[in-house]
């Protein structure tokens, strides 16, 4: 299957279920194939909303949207998804939480493979690759839970990356990350970008690690687009 973008939303509307006034109104946006799209704007705006919108994991109550074509109504839905990688708003696990790096990284192959089953040379190759790509490859054999905010937080992304997403989301990815992290996972994610001709959503409050490396910027308000439409 060939697509030119990525995700379609057209005049969309969502709401929480026992909240009376919906969190998104009238959302209309376009995420071509090729592009790294950024979405910014104020705490409560509705970013997490339309990040989780576009995955099909929440859905419209009026309008439509689809993902790589496949209305996010549909049960087709999950294989649009799996041609997606998503790290949510929080991703912190408990101290406690045994999986090593490595471990967690290979979860990003799991709609593909059982964790019973041994990895492929080719998957371990990625693995390498990823954890390289994001300066993580001396924590691979560490207990998630023992590393810090900023580490598990490039651990996440690689879990993300390491399937080769056609569509990556990342929401808030730069929380947690220092100057130097912020600049990494920038420089990564353009690169992906480019090379793969995939499409990268980032949500961020804060626009500076990334703008210069955004081809879109929409910014929202208050559940609805507020600059940027022009991409619908
Ligand atoms: N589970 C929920 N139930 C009810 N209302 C919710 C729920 N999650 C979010 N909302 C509401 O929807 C609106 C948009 O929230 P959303 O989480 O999308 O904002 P955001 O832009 O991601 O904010 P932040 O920068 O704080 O992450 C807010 O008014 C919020 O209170
Ligand atoms: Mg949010």
């Amino acid at each position: 299957m060939r697509f030119s973008e990525a995700v379609k939303l057209r005049n969309v509307w969502v709401a929480y279920s026992g909240s009376d006034r919906p969190a998104m109104r009238n959302i209309n946006l376009t995420v071509p194939l090729g592009k790294l799209l950024l979405i910014t704007g104020p705490n409560g705006a509705g970013k997490t909303t339309l990040i989780e919108t576009c995955l099909g994991l929440l859905k419209p109550y009026r309008g439509s949207a689809y993902l790589f074509g496949v209305d996010t109504r549909s049960w087709r839905i999950r294989y649009a998804r799996r041609m997606c990688g998503f790290v949510p708003q929080d991703f912190m696990k408990p101290p406690f939480e045994a999986y090593t790096v490595r471990h967690v990284i290979r979860l990003g192959f799991a709609p593909y493979k059982s964790i019973f089953e041994s990895l492929t040379e080719d998957e371990d190759k990625r693995i390498r690759w990823v954890s390289e790509l994001l300066e993580i490859e001396d924590l691979l054999d560490r207990p998630i839970g023992t590393l810090s905010g900023g580490q598990q937080q490039r651990a996440v992304i690689a879990r993300a990356l390491v399937r080769k997403p056609k569509a990556l989301f990342l929401d808030e990815p730069f929380s947690s990350l220092d100057k130097e992290g912020r600049r990494l996972v920038s420089s990564v994610v353009r690169d992906y970008v480019n090379t793969e001709n995939a499409s990268v959503v980032i949500v961020s409050h804060d626009v500076n690690p990334i703008i210069d490396y955004a081809d879109i910027v929409v910014k929202m308000e208050n559940g609805r687009i507020v600059s940027g439409e022009d991409y619908a």
